[in-house]
């Protein structure tokens, strides 16, 4: 049996498009249940279409608040058997009770090393800030933004010239490699989160 994923998008979807290229090789451990995304035309929600993987639109403006449309994202997720929920560029903070449905079970990605530059622009932050690394993150979901336990990361130099886009462009490369190893970890039952640190536990004999 391979890992139901539920992967949550906003907008262009690189990220889902990575994971769900990943799940078209042959052995790889998982694959894409459901496609949610907030708004009715990101790009993710076409993407999932031309793969033959269900796409859903949930509008925020149906529910009476944040929880209310948070936990119809749980009912949805979880009545497909998702096992792995995967948010890529999903723009919206989380409330507690979503959080605590998916503990253990809820990755996000972040396009800085973590715990540098949280929250919108990272790209635009490290650049202002001077930094002559950036890089991206995979980490667990917990109750605030961009701080949970770091399953992995990847650097990269942030060049003389660069421009928001041109940072941002490299960084992507190693985001589109990042996500789909850390979901085969996941599902290789090969992470354990023990406080802040996440253990990557070696491949068994098979
Ligand atoms: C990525 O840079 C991701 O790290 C951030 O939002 C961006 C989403 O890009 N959370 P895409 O929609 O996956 O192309």
């Amino acid at each position: 049996m391979t890992l139901a994923l539920g992967v949550l998008a906003s907008g262009r979807g690189s990220n889902l498009q990575a994971i769900l290229d990943a799940c078209a090789r042959p052995g790889f451990p998982a694959r894409v249940a459901v496609v949610i995304s907030d708004r009715e035309r990101a790009a993710a929600l076409d993407r999932a279409r031309a793969a033959g993987v269900e796409a859903l639109w949930v509008d925020p403006k149906d529910f009476a608040d944040r929880e209310a449309f948070d936990l119809a994202l749980v009912r949805e997720l979880e009545s497909r058997g998702v096992g792995l929920v995967c948010h890529a560029g999903f723009m919206r903070i989380l409330s507690p009770a979503y959080v605590r449905a998916f503990a253990g079970r809820a990755l996000n990605i972040h396009p800085s090393l973590l715990p540098a530059f949280p929250g919108l622009h990272a790209q635009r932050q490290a650049l202002d800030h001077g930094a002559k690394v950036a890089g991206a993150t995979v980490h667990f979901l917990d109750e605030s933004v961009d701080t949970g336990p770091i399953v992995a990361q990847a650097a990269v130099p942030v060049e003389p010239g660069d421009t928001e886009e041109t940072l941002a462009a490299r960084i992507l490369v190693q985001e589109h490699r990042l996500y789909p190893e850390a979901i085969r970890l996941f599902a290789e039952g090969r992470l354990r989160i023990q406080g802040r640190r996440v253990i990557v536990v070696p491949e068994g004999p098979r």
